[in-house]
């Protein structure tokens, strides 16, 4: 497989970060065949991909002109069958063992064997995934960060199997998406939640042990450390829970301590409080 051989990518999982991953390819010229269980998450996933788009018009990153073209390049479909047109596939689908594993292995049968499958997975690890499937050495991580279209940067992430051709090639891929790639190996967390999150658990204790209020923390961060968002805030926005789930895979994966979850996270979300989802966490969203 080469890069200009890609010409049609599938997305399969059409929530917040498929849709933006189909996004970015349709803007970039491919054909994306856009995957999800039922008509109605394809539905808000195109609204939700117009509404972007919109705003890029706005901002003048594109044309009012262009946008059909972008959108006429989006295939919604609920049948995993259509995949088999596709040069190359993200897998975006919820963050849970079973549901990769039964997507992964019905693509792995679809897919021409040449075909790279890729997991925009944040936290199971890619060697794992890679090895639920007939195709390890063409199997490899496009960790995209939230929100797609707006965030430059995409962790390629390498899986004990994966070969060199098909690490360059995603590599490379990414950067014809407008992304700026980086390579990282497999580890739990990679490096984006391995530095991310003991900082948000470090934040929490703060507030946790009286030190400082979520404010006060995410100032000194913001102010001192010229962070556009502070930790809590940036929490909040992630999800409490999938914070907790994230800590969980690096206490269990690197069996260290300190990356034990702040009980204070583990109580808001024992109560509740997800974060901007639910309205409330570190801060409160009502209204
Ligand atoms: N949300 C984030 O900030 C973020 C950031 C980076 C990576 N990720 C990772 O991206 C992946 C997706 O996360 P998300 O936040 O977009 O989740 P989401 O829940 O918003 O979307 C998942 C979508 O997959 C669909 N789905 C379920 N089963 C499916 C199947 N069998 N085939 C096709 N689609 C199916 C669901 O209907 C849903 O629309 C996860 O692995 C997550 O860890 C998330």
């Amino acid at each position: 497989m080469t890069l200009d051989s890609i010409t049609t990518v599938a997305v399969l999982g059409a929530g917040t970060m498929g849709n933006g991953i189909a996004h970015v390819f349709a803007l970039a010229g491919f054909n994306v065949i856009l995957r999800d269980v039922e008509q109605r998450y394809l539905d808000r996933a195109l609204d939700t991909i117009g509404k972007n788009l919109d705003r890029e018009v706005k901002k003048g990153k594109l044309t009012e002109a262009q946008k059909p073209g972008v959108l006429s390049r989006l295939k919604p479909v609920s049948d995993m069958a259509a995949i088999a047109a596709a040069d190359f596939v993200v897998e975006a689908v919820p963050e849970k063992l079973e549901i990769k594993r039964a997507v992964l292995t019905e693509a792995d049968q679809i897919l021409r064997p040449e075909v790279i499958l890729a997991s925009n997975t944040s936290s199971i690890s890619i060697t794992a995934l890679a090895a639920l499937t007939e195709r390890p050495d063409r199997f490899v991580g496009m960790h995209f960060m939230n929100p797609v279209p707006v965030m430059v940067l995409v962790e390629v992430i390498r899986a004990l199997q994966t070969s060199d051709a098909a690490f360059n090639l995603t590599m490379e891929l990414s950067k014809k998406l407008g992304k700026t790639p980086v390579a990282v190996s497999d580890a739990p967390g990679f490096v984006s939640n391995r530095v991310l999150m003991p900082l948000i658990n470090e934040a929490a204790y703060c507030v946790m042990e009286g030190v400082a209020t979520p404010e006060a923390v995410d100032a000194v961060m913001k102010l001192g450390m010229n962070h556009p968002m502070g930790p809590l805030e940036l929490a909040d926005l992630i999800g409490l829970d999938v914070c907790v789930d994230i800590l969980h895979v690096l206490h269990e994966g690197l069996g260290d301590p300190k990356y034990r979850a702040c009980p204070l996270l583990k109580k808001y979300v024992g109560a509740g409080w997800l974060g901007r989802k639910s309205s409330r966490g570190f801060y409160s969203y009502q209204g």
